[in-house]
């Protein structure tokens, strides 16, 4: 498996959800073996000598690789959902989406002082969700965050937004 071949197995489907998005569907590569063991595997080359001790998906497409990534990492896994969600007390984020606006929330006892974060989520389009979810995190005396996704649409500027204003390490496995 290489990266050409990963990029081979994300389905394009157009006008989803809505006309005029080309949407990039992680469904065809997760459900090949080699592939999802071939993400899995590329991320923990990337951050398995960076101290990360909890690994931040985001609900709902980034708690695939991203649970797999934690245990692969030994790290814990922590779940930023959608509004209504989590059961116990949170803190929560408004942010505008590719196409709507929505929620996010986490747990107020998520993260403590000796964390080393990654945030993590399969798909960064204009960085709104990621944004919001970066905003959380940082509500938490964290000892450092750094951010991943799988895709990056660069022609939407999504990492400008989330790395230029706050000193980020961010990265992604594919760029388009
Ligand atoms: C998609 C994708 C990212 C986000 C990226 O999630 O999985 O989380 O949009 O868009 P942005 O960079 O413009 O904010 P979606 O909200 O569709 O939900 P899902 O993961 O539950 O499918
Ligand atoms: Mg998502």
């Amino acid at each position: 498996m290489t990266l050409e071949d990963l990029k081979t197995l994300i389905r394009e489907v157009q006008d989803f959800p809505k006309e005029g998005i080309n949407f990039k569907d992680i469904t065809t590569a997760i459900k090949d073996p080699n592939a999802f063991q071939y993400i899995v595997d590329q991320l923990y080359l990337k951050y398995k000598d960076k101290g990360i001790t909890k690994v931040a998906g985001i609900e709902s497409r980034g708690f695939i690789v991203g649970a797999a990534l934690a245990y692969k990492l030994g790290a814990g896994f922590v779940l930023i959902r959608k509004q209504g969600k989590l059961p116990a007390e949170t803190i929560k984020k408004t942010y505008s989406l590719e196409y709507g606006e929505d929620i996010i929330e986490v747990h107020k006892d998520a993260f403590n002082e000796n964390d080393v974060v990654l945030l993590h989520d399969d798909l960064l389009a204009t960085g709104g969700t990621a944004k919001a979810a970066i905003d959380l995190v940082r509500e938490f005396p964290v000892k450092d965050l750094l951010v991943n996704f799988i895709i990056e649409l660069s022609f939407l500027k999504g990492k400008e937004s989330i790395a230029s204003e706050q000193n980020i390490d961010v990265d992604s496995l594919i760029v388009y």
